[in-house]
């Protein structure tokens, strides 16, 4: 369970670049939910959940993982970054051993490090990442395409499996089939009861994807609820009413044009139910 309370973050307090990028944040997510994260370039999404792997400390408030404060113990910050592995947008940045096979296996047991069980771990993590070649094993992750960087990166997650996952921008530079085999990936990892947190800036899949939707507006929570909910509050509002899914856009125009009622969340559903109905 993570908890913030009353939580806020302020970059290089008391000097004279300080800046103000979180405030009076109160949210509680329980183990199990899939929440997305949406809100303009700027408004603090990466801040926040750096907050809550503990990467950063909130300068307001607190935050909590499982009850532990990373702020108030020193010690607990091990125990959280075990608990929450992040996904950061440039995975150049998270990457940091010289072959893929060490990458992978580095928040597994260190003792073991050439085990067959540590193997095993690697290349399913692998696989499940999407990368089936074995040959990459001992390539530098460095010289790997980013669209490959970016699967090491969650391979190597994925191997260690942690309680909270967290991903920023996780498509963000994927084809389209990078992007559904991501997808792949949340399903899996939804079956398995993890915790999953998602930023993105893709509505249709925000909206296909998580149960609750979090919406940061200038470092402050302006939305919190059940994602259909809160896309259906946004498209009332005149600033937001453009970053709603099309498949939204397309459920309001079959409502008011066609009287067809329909609350599907894709598309392609929509196209496939149309076309049955005029008999194409
Ligand atoms: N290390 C930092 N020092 C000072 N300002 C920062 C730092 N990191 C981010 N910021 C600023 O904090 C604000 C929020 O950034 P960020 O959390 O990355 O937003 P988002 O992920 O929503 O784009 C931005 O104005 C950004 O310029
Ligand atoms: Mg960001």
């Amino acid at each position: 369970m993570i908890r913030l309370l009353n939580a806020g973050l302020t970059y290089n307090a008391g000097n004279l670049y300080e800046k103000k990028v979180l405030s009076d944040i109160n949210l509680e997510i329980g183990d199990n939910e899939t929440v997305g994260i949406i809100g303009e370039s700027g408004c603090g999404k990466t801040s926040l959940i750096k907050l809550i792997n503990a990467l950063l400390l909130p300068t307001q408030g607190r935050v909590l993982v499982d009850g532990l404060d990373a702020k108030a113990d020193k010690r607990a910050l091990a125990e959280i970054r075990k608990k929450v592995g992040v996904l950061f947008q440039l995975s150049e940045e998270q990457v940091f051993e010289e072959s893929v096979f060490r990458e992978v296996a580095f928040g597994l047991s260190s003792g073991a490090a050439d085990s067959a069980d540590v193997r095993k771990k690697v290349s399913a993590s692998l696989e499940m990442a999407g990368v089936k070649d074995a040959a990459i094993l001992d390539r530098n992750p460095f010289t790997l395409s980013s669209g490959m960087l970016k699967k090491i990166a969650i391979a190597s997650i994925i191997a260690y499996d942690p309680m909270i996952y967290i991903f920023d921008e996780p498509t963000t530079g994927l084809d389209r089939a990078g992007r559904d085999a991501f997808w792949e990936i949340i399903k899996v990892l939804k079956e398995k009861k993890r915790t999953l947190l998602i930023i993105s800036h893709n509505m249709d899949d925000i909206y296909l994807h998580t149960e609750r939707l979090l919406v940061l507006e200038k470092g402050r929570l302006l939305e919190d609820g059940p994602t259909p909910e809160v896309f259906e509050t946004l498209s009332t509002r005149k600033d937001f009413c453009e970053n709603v899914p099309d498949a939204l856009r397309l459920r309001h125009y079959v409502r008011d044009n066609f009287k067809i009622s329909w609350d599907g969340k894709s598309v392609r559903e929509l196209a496939a139910l149309l076309s049955g109905r005029v008999g194409i």
